[in-house]
């Protein structure tokens, strides 16, 4: 059982050599900005996406200074349709804190990196892993699904003590040599993205199988585990779609906190009705087909309704008359980029 650890990090390390995911835009770089602004897009975003994303706004900002130096629009601009917006303004506030408390150099420890807004535990470790092969340990979600599974370990993960512990043994895993850091970290995350998938694993194919103790109890899916489920909320929104006749769309900026913080948006309202009084009497308005749309911890109906109004009859505050030009230079949440589109 004492050499267990090291004969799993080898096998990650070998595996990822031949079978682990190499030509992503952001590997074969150690240049800590690049790193950390992959692994904040890749936290809620398939990688798919973020490729498309992470060149663009590299083109940008192509370091800390030129984004530390940038109005926070424009950079939600740039993350507008990747979601989870708090990343965008916290990636800013990051880049600002590097800049003025680090004179523009990341700290090169994964302590010194968690300590700077918006980058998490498993973040800094990723980021001092790739860039400094520093022996720290990851636990994103794949990740822990991985090694919850091969150690089968079977404590509650919505228990602070019992995530402490997974933690802890993550940790005992890690490869004894430091050059070994940045593959096995991507190892892991491969490994977790696909074929320790959450349903339907592909145990055949994984290089721990013969190691994984829940693929012995032949109950991979019993791993990990959480009881806490994620409960959602649901709340309805109505949008009011506004145009002047002439393809323009008045959008406002939404207030923080609150759903899409500082992102342009339809005016929004809590009911038709508060939606109707905003409007000049007798306006037709237009219902159409409402949409679901899904946030970390909340549903939301969203009722788009459309109107077409004179320039002048509206005065409402932080907003404006964008053409369909115009839109892609705005933060715009999905949803609401879409029901443009479409
Ligand atoms: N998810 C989080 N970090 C990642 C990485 N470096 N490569 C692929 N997927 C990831």
């Amino acid at each position: 059982m004492s050499a267990w650890p090291q004969e799993l990090a080898s096998r990650v390390v070998r595996w990822q050599a031949t079978h682990g995911r190499h030509r992503l835009p952001w590997q074969g770089t150690r240049d800590p900005y690049r790193v950390w602004l992959s692994e904040t897009m890749l936290q809620q975003t398939q990688v798919s996406v973020v490729v498309g994303y992470y060149d663009r706004f590299l083109s940008r900002f192509p370091d800390v200074q030129s984004l530390a130096a940038a109005p926070l629009d424009d950079v939600l601009a740039l993350w507008s349709g990747l979601g989870y917006y708090s990343r965008a303004r916290n990636l800013h506030r990051c880049a600002q804190a590097v800049v003025e408390q680090h004179g523009g150099r990341f700290p090169a420890t994964a302590a010194g990196l968690q300590a700077l807004p918006g980058i998490g535990r498993s973040t800094a470790a990723a980021i001092a892993a790739f860039c400094w092969g520093e022996r720290a340990a990851i636990l994103d979600g794949n990740v822990r699904r991985v090694l919850a599974r091969a150690l089968a370990f079977d404590g509650d993960l919505a228990q602070a003590a019992q995530e402490r512990q997974l933690w802890e043994r993550a940790t005992a895993l890690l490869p004894s040599r430091r050059a070994d850091m940045p593959a096995y970290t991507q190892g892991l995350m491969d490994l977790g993205a696909t074929v320790c998938l959450a349903r339907s694993p592909s145990c055949l194919l994984c290089p721990l199988e013969s190691l994984c103790g829940a693929r012995r109890q032949q109950a991979p899916e019993r791993y990990p585990v959480r009881t806490r489920k994620l409960r959602r909320t649901s709340q309805a929104l109505w949008l009011l779609r506004a145009d002047d006749g002439a393809g323009a769309v008045w959008l406002e900026k939404r207030p923080t906190p609150g759903v899409w913080a500082g992102l342009y948006c339809l005016p929004v309202f809590d009911s038709r009705q508060a939606l109707q009084q905003a409007v000049p009497q007798r306006l037709q308005l237009r219902d159409e087909a409402p949409l679901l749309h899904v946030l970390t911890h909340k549903y939301l109906h969203l009722h788009p309704v459309g109107a077409t109004l004179e320039r002048s009859s509206v005065r409402r505050e932080q907003g404006g008359w964008f053409s369909a030009a115009q839109w892609p230079q705005l933060g715009l949440p999905a949803p609401v980029r879409r029901l443009l589109a479409g």
